[in-house]
């Protein structure tokens, strides 16, 4: 079945190149009025340029309806007008990809306060102030598609990318509780962790991963999880044409009394605590909580 957008609006946010612009160029393809969101600033966010305009040809030379938006990710009134106009030009916003984002790299010994607070502040918190933008609109219309994007560095560490990792990792967290929230007024809340050859990648890639690499190849599942049939809270992983999927699990665990319930009892259980064999995925925290309650009643 193809899948298709026509009469749907999607807010596509750093989509002046790499990744936010395969994505924007796909749902353009399939009918999508898109929002191409991008201040156009230098990997580590200085400066700005008219890298969302570019895009916005794109999509108009090939037929398809777009709007340029330079404004920050961080910057709430600039965002809440940005979905004002578009609301104002195509009546709805249906789809938010909060894709933008920066890097400071550096060992978490040499990392200034402000790289850490500047790369969480555009990641994490651009993310939750571009979503509250949208919230109550996609709330109200009973219909909402809003795709985070996380990365491996946050969901499974990275030398040297301390303040990004707990940026994307903070962003799968968002995206837990929010999915929750948004269930029951169809507003679905999805996580993607990319791995594409771009400039945010390209000194850290080998050159020959290129051509297998490319944005277009992760494109397919950030479409999928913003379409009408997109599932909910889940941690999709996809590079070079392969997808996956990522879980937070919880161990069965050991009930301690006694004695045992004490640092010593903790070493000498260690074994049983980490055994993964009746291991469970929490789809809430409360879930934790009622697993806590299984193991006391035995
Ligand atoms: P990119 O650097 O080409 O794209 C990021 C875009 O965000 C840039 O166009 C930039 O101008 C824009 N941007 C930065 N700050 C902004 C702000 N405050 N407001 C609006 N736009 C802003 O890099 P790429 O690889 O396409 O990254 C896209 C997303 O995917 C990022 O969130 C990145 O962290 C994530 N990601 C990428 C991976 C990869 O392998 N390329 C791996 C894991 C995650």
């Amino acid at each position: 079945m193809t899948i298709r957008f026509d009469g749907r609006t999607a807010i596509v946010t750093g989509a002046g190149g790499g990744l936010g612009r395969a994505y924007a160029l796909d749902l353009a393809r399939r009918g999508a009025n898109v929002i191409v969101n991008d201040l156009g600033g230098t990997r580590d966010g200085m400066g700005g340029s008219d890298a969302a305009a570019s895009v916005v040809a794109e999509i108009e030379a090939m037929g398809g309806q777009a709007i340029a938006n330079d404004g920050s990710v961080t910057d709430a009134p600039a965002m809440e007008a940005m979905v004002a106009n578009a609301i104002d030009r195509f009546g709805s916003v249906d789809i938010l990809i909060n894709n933008a984002g920066v890097l400071r790299d550096k060992s978490f010994a040499k990392m200034s306060h402000n790289d850490f607070a500047f790369v969480v502040q555009v990641h994490l918190i651009g993310s939750a102030v571009c979503t509250k933008a949208v919230w109550d609109h996609m709330r109200e219309r009973q219909y909402g598609r809003i795709l985070m994007t996380a990365s491996s560095s946050g969901l499974y560490g990275n030398f040297g990318q301390a303040n990004y990792g707990a940026a994307k990792l903070g962003i799968a967290g968002l995206t837990r509780t929010l999915a929750l929230e948004g269930a029951k007024y169809n507003v679905r809340v999805n996580t993607l962790a990319p791995t594409a050859w771009t400039r945010m990648t390209e000194d850290i890639f080998p050159e020959a991963a290129a051509a297998l690499f490319t944005p277009e190849t992760v494109a397919p599942a950030a479409v999928y999880l913003v379409s009408e049939d997109a599932p909910n809270n889940v941690i999709v992983g996809a590079g070079a044409g392969v997808f996956q999927s990522a879980h937070i699990t919880l161990t069965d665990g050991v009930r301690l009394t006694g004695e045992d319930l004490s640092a010593e009892g903790i070493a000498a259980h260690w074994d049983a605590i980490l055994d993964r064999s009746r291991e469970i995925t929490p789809q809430s925290g409360s879930e934790q909580a009622q697993s806590i309650f299984r193991k006391l009643q035995g």
